[in-house]
């Protein structure tokens, strides 16, 4: 192998609209390097209307799969020719494999994802007791899901709109409740974990307000934004004592599924892959 692909390659690719802010193609540009594989993997930048004419035409055109990112994770589920019961369970696929006749098999590996960052991030933690997620949207499902897998029970979702987060407790319950949003910060009193999957704390955006008196210190805080690495409520979790777990790893470990699909080798994730991903995050942290 030279490292650069060969006409034999095995391609594949993350579809979104936008798609330029995408580290999927550094992770898994990165992998293909790491283990000498003849294969690419792209971005390709779909706007909604185009989606499933595209993505047929991928397949058509003999790619091996595609990650799938915002907009199109419900209408890659509505595509697919088979779903596995993450991607059913939360009416959105992020990884379309792609078969010899141009089947297409839709999988979920966000909870899988976050589920393994968190086993990763924070070994000693307890893996059960009452957890508390801010935020209702795609995101915050695959973590509710992540955690009932993982034994956490109750998850109380506490979101600023109120129906949103009935709505995921009740697809996703039992052992999921609704906490109303002004009572986010009593109601970390006795959590064993919290985890932020609103877009709260990201660059640009407003930061989260949310006292932390009242969460133990024994507690683990989880951040899905990872944008800056250490947002402002990992930096006051940390002041306060707790396990920080930051949201780099849901990324990387998503890609993993995907990668094993299409070129065949289950990679691996470390500090290398991180600093490859995401040097820029860490030297700005
Ligand atoms: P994703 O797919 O990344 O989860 P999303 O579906 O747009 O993205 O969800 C964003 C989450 O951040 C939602 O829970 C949203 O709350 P609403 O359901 O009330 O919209 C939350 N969020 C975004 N901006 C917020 C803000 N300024 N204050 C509180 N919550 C916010």
């Amino acid at each position: 192998m030279t490292g650069l692909p060969s006409g034999a390659a095995v391609v594949a690719g993350v579809a979104g609209w936008p798609v330029g802010h995408s580290r999927s193609p550094r992770l898994h540009g990165h992998w293909l390097r790491r283990y000498g594989i003849d294969g690419l993997y792209a971005p390709f930048p779909v706007p909604p209307e185009a989606f499933s004419t595209a993505v047929r035409g991928l397949a058509a055109a003999g790619l091996a799969g595609l990650n799938v990112t915002v907009p199109h994770k419900a209408a890659a589920c509505a595509l697919c020719d088979r779903l596995d019961g993450t991607a059913k369970r939360l009416g959105a696929a992020n990884t379309l494999i792609f078969g010899p006749d141009g089947d297409i098999e839709g999988r979920n590996t966000d909870a899988y994802g976050f589920a393994e960052a968190l086993k990763a991030g924070a070994p000693g933690a307890p893996g059960g007791g009452s957890a508390v997620v801010l935020g209702a949207g795609g995101a915050a499902r695959a973590v509710v899901l992540a955690l009932r897998t993982l034994g956490y029970g109750p998850v109380r979702i506490a979101n600023r709109t109120a129906a949103h987060a009935e709505a995921t407790a009740a697809a996703l319950g039992p052992g999921v409740e609704t906490v109303p949003w002004r009572e986010r910060a009593a109601a970390l009193a006795g959590a064993a974990l919290l985890v932020n999957a609103t877009s709260l704390g990201m660059a640009g955006q407003p930061a989260l307000d949310l006292p932390l008196d009242d969460l133990p210190p024994e507690a683990t805080v989880s951040d899905i934004v990872y944008a800056p690495l250490e947002t402002p409520l990992l930096a006051a979790a940390r002041r306060h004592g707790c396990r920080t777990v930051d949201g780099l790893g849901m990324l990387l470990h998503q890609g993993r599924p995907g990668f094993r699909a299409w070129f065949g080798v289950d990679p691996a994730v470390d500090d290398d892959l991180r600093r490859a991903v995401a040097g820029d995050l860490l030297a700005a942290g």
